[in-house]
C-alpha cells in the first residue's frame, strides 16, 4: 500500500465556493478575502488580520513594517524552513542563527542568550562581527507544538526585541502557562505580528496563501498597503461603487495580496480547522500507542499545557541502536511505499549560510546532531485506518530488520 506524505482534504463546500467565486466575476482580493480575514481574526482572537499570498510574504512585510534595516541583526532558529531567515536578508539585515531544544526542536532561549553574548564578545564567525543592533526575534513552533510564550515574551522584553512569530505550522494551536491559566492561541497577543501559512500541505490550505495577524492597527494598515504596491487604497476599494478611483503611492510596495479564488477555499477550510486538527491528534495518539515499544526511535514529545496542531509527526532515530543511518531508513520507507519528509536540514548546514556568514556545524551543535536523526511521517485528516496501520507497520518492520546487534 502507498501512503502519500500528505493529501489535502478539500470538500464540496470548498469546490462550490470556488465555482461561485468564478461565476461572480470577482477573482482577485475582494469580498471573500475580506470575509476570510474577519473569520480568521475571530478564530485566533486577534484584532486585525491581513490575507497575503504566502506566509513568507507575511514574514517579509511584518519585518519591514517593524522597520528592519540594513545590517541590523535578528535572532532566527536554525531549525526552520528557508523562509524564516531569507526575509531578514531582503532588508540587508542579518539572521543570527540560534540552536534548538533537542526534544521539541523549538528555538532554545538559552542559546539565544548565548548568541547575544557571543555577538557582543565578537566570538561568532568573522562575517557576524560587523553586524549592528539586534532588534528582533522570529520564533517558530516546529510541527505545531508551541514554545513557551511567556518565556519568549520575557526574553524579548529583556533585550528590547520585537517578535514576529512564524506560525506556519501552528494553526490551530494554543499554549497556557499552567493548568489553571487561560489558553492563548497562536496569534492571540503572542507576538507583534504572527504569520500563518496556507501552503498546499499545511493544516488548512488555500493552495498558496498566508495570513498575518496583529493587535496594531498601524502595522495592519502598513502591511496591507505594502502588500498592494504601497497604494493608499485596495482594488476592492477602488473599483466598487463606494470606492474612490484615486489613490496615492505611499511606499515602494510589493504584490502580495491573496485572491478571492484562494479565499474561497480558506473560508471553508477554516470552518473545518478544529475538526481536522482533532483527527490529526487522534492519528498522532494512535502512532504513539503503536510505536511506544519500539526501542530504536524516540517519539515526539507531547507537552502539557499545549494544544498541538499536529502539522508534523516527527520521530527521531536512535542511531546507536540501528545498523543503518537516517537516509537509508528513508530509502526503506520509500520501498515500503510510505511518504516522508525531513524537517529540516538546519539553515547553518546550507551553503548560503555557511559561505555568507561562516557558520560551522559546531556553532549550533544540537541541531547539527539531531537533524541527522529526524524523520517526518505522514499525518493528515482523511488518512484511512489501513494507511495508519501501514505507516506504523513500516516503521516497526524497518527497526526490527535493522536493529543493531547488542
Ligand atoms: C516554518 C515555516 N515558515 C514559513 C514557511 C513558508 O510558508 P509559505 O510557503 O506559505 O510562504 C514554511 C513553509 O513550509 C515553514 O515551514
Amino acid at each position: 500500500m502507498n501512503v502519500p506524505f500528505f493529501r489535502p482534504q478539500l470538500g464540496e463546500a470548498e469546490i462550490e465556493e470556488v465555482v461561485a467565486t468564478l461565476r461572480s466575476g470577482w477573482l482577485t482580493s475582494g469580498p471573500r478575502t475580506k470575509r476570510f480575514e474577519e473569520l480568521f481574526a475571530q478564530a485566533v482572537g486577534a484584532r486585525r488580520a491581513v490575507a497575503l499570498n504566502s506566509c513568507t510574504a507575511g514574514l517579509h512585510l511584518a519585518t519591514e513594517a517593524l522597520g528592519l534595516a540594513n545590517h541590523q541583526a535578528v535572532l532566527v532558529p536554525t531549525m526552520t524552513f528557508a523562509a524564516s531567515a531569507e526575509v531578514i536578508r531582503y532588508a540587508g539585515a542579518v539572521p543570527v542563527l540560534v540552536d534548538c531544544d533537542p526534544d521539541t526542536l523549538n528555538m532554545s532561549l538559552e542559546d539565544a542568550d548565548r548568541k547575544l553574548a557571543d555577538l557582543k564578545a565578537g566570538s561568532l564567525p568573522q562575517p557576524l562581527r560587523e553586524v549592528g543592533d539586534t532588534v528582533g526575534i522570529v520564533p517558530v513552533h516546529v510541527g505545531g507544538q508551541m514554545l513557551d510564550i511567556a518565556a519568549m515574551r520575557a526574553f524579548a522584553d529583556q533585550h528590547r526585541l520585537w517578535i514576529v512569530e512564524d506560525a506556519a505550522h501552528a494553526f490551530p494551536a494554543a499554549w497556557r502557562s499552567g493548568p489553571d491559566a487561560p489558553w492563548q492561541r497562536s496569534g492571540e497577543h503572542t507576538a507583534d505580528v504572527t504569520c500563518f501559512s496556507f501552503y498546499a500541505n499545511k493544516t488548512i490550505t488555500t493552495g498558496e496563501g498566508g495570513m498575518v495577524v496583529t493587535e496594531s492597527d498601524e502595522l495592519a494598515e502598513q502591511i496591507r498597503s505594502l502588500s498592494l504596491h504601497g497604494l493608499s487604497n485596495d482594488a476592492w476599494g477602488r473599483y466598487t461603487a463606494k470606492g474612490a478611483w484615486d489613490y496615492r503611492i505611499i511606499a515602494a510596495g510589493y504584490k502580495y495580496n491573496l485572491t478571492d479564488v484562494a479565499s474561497a477555499l480558506g473560508i471553508h477550510q477554516l470552518a473545518r480547522a478544529e475538526e481536522m486538527r482533532q483527527e490529526r491528534e487522534e492519528i498522532a495518539h494512535q502512532f504513539i500507542d503503536s510505536l511506544a515499544g519500539v526501542d530504536e526511535i524516540e517519539l515526539p514529545p507531547v507537552l502539557e499545557d499545549r494544544i498541538h496542531s499536529w502539522h508534523l509527526f516527527q520521530i527521531k532515530l536512535k542511531l546507536e541502536r540501528l545498523a543503518i543511518d537516517r537516509d537509508t531508513f528513508l530509502e526503506e520507507l520509500r520501498s515500503a511505499g510510505i511518504g516522508f519528509s525531513v524537517h529540516w536540514r538546519p539553515l547553518h548546514l546550507h551553503p548560503y549560510y555557511q559561505e555568507t556568514f561562516g557558520w560551522r556545524p559546531e556553532d549550533l551543535p544540537v541541531a547539527t546532531e539531531v537533524w541527522r536523526r529526524t524523520v517526518s511521517l505522514p499525518i493528515f485528516p482523511g488518512m484511512t485506518s489501513d494507511e495508519r496501520q501501514a505507516v506504523t507497520a513500516a516503521v516497526v518492520g524497518i527497526c526490527r530488520r535493522f536493529r543493531r546487534a547488542a
